[in-house]
């Protein structure tokens, strides 16, 4: 398979055509921000990290069962993916009280929640990805109602498996965002990424952050930490 021309350039990832119309080659960049761009730096080390990182996870759920747009790792920045018409949502799922909820909600960080919390950002950056519901997402014709019944059910999915899979390693998923896409016959599929990115988790012993909340809250540095991450992941088998 060949690499063609950049069709998107985000800001850690660049998205490629290839030879297949229904095959996307993704380059994972060596880019941290956060805050919407406000914190920006080049990290070395990062891109190969949240490659392997994402690849194993979406190997890892398409072994239980849950279809998602890995197809295969090319080297250790790029992966090749499946092209879904993107829908501009970030779903969160919320084991445990953390960022932007314990701050909305004066919630102390860590307090487990009783059930999985589900929320939608519109993915929309001159907006600031505002938290919005389901008449909203109505509303703006993002998804239908039967398609979020279906995105919340998947969601739902993912969680169980991750925390599966992080409990494994001795980490602990307090949140995480998924993406998700339509196939050309309007399947619902799972996209973009799952990293420490994307994922707030905690050392089950220490407590300690092993995700992107080293590098937003400036606690120390992010590559050990992806690094430590990985190493669980390949140790795991499954
Ligand atoms: P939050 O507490 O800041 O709303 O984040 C919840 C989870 O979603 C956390 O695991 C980080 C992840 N996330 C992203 O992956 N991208 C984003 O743009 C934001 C705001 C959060």
């Amino acid at each position: 398979m060949e690499k063609a021309e950049l069709l998107y350039e985000g800001k850690a990832k660049k998205m490629f055509a290839t030879e297949d119309k229904q095959v996307i080659w993704v380059e994972y960049l060596d880019q941290a921000t956060a805050l919407n761009g406000v914190m920006k730096d080049q990290i070395q080390g990062k891109g190969e990290l949240n490659n392997q990182i994402t690849s194993r996870i979406f190997q890892y759920l398409t072994k239980k069962g849950i279809d998602n747009h890995f197809i295969d790792i090319l080297s250790k920045t790029e992966q090749l993916v499946k092209k879904v018409e993107v829908i501009p949502l970030e779903v969160v799922v919320r084991n445990f009280a953390a960022g932007s909820f314990s701050k909305r909600l004066a919630v102390p960080e860590g307090t487990l929640l009783p059930e999985p919390i589900i929320e939608f950002y519109y993915k929309d950056d001159s907006l600031d990805d505002p938290f919005i519901n389901e008449a909203h997402i109505a509303f703006l014709e993002l998804a239908t109602p039967a398609e979020i019944q279906e995105i919340k059910l998947i969601a739902l999915q993912v969680n169980e498996a991750l925390q599966e899979l992080f409990a494994g390693i001795g980490l602990q998923l307090i949140d995480f965002k998924l993406e998700f896409g339509r196939l050309a016959d309007g399947k619902i599929l799972l996209a973009d990424e799952i990293s420490p990115d994307t994922c707030r988790l905690w050392d089950s012993d220490s407590h300690e952050h092993m995700d992107k909340d080293v590098y937003r809250r400036k606690i120390g540095n992010l590559v050990p930490v992806y690094q430590e991450v990985l190493a669980r992941l390949n140790n795991y088998s499954f």
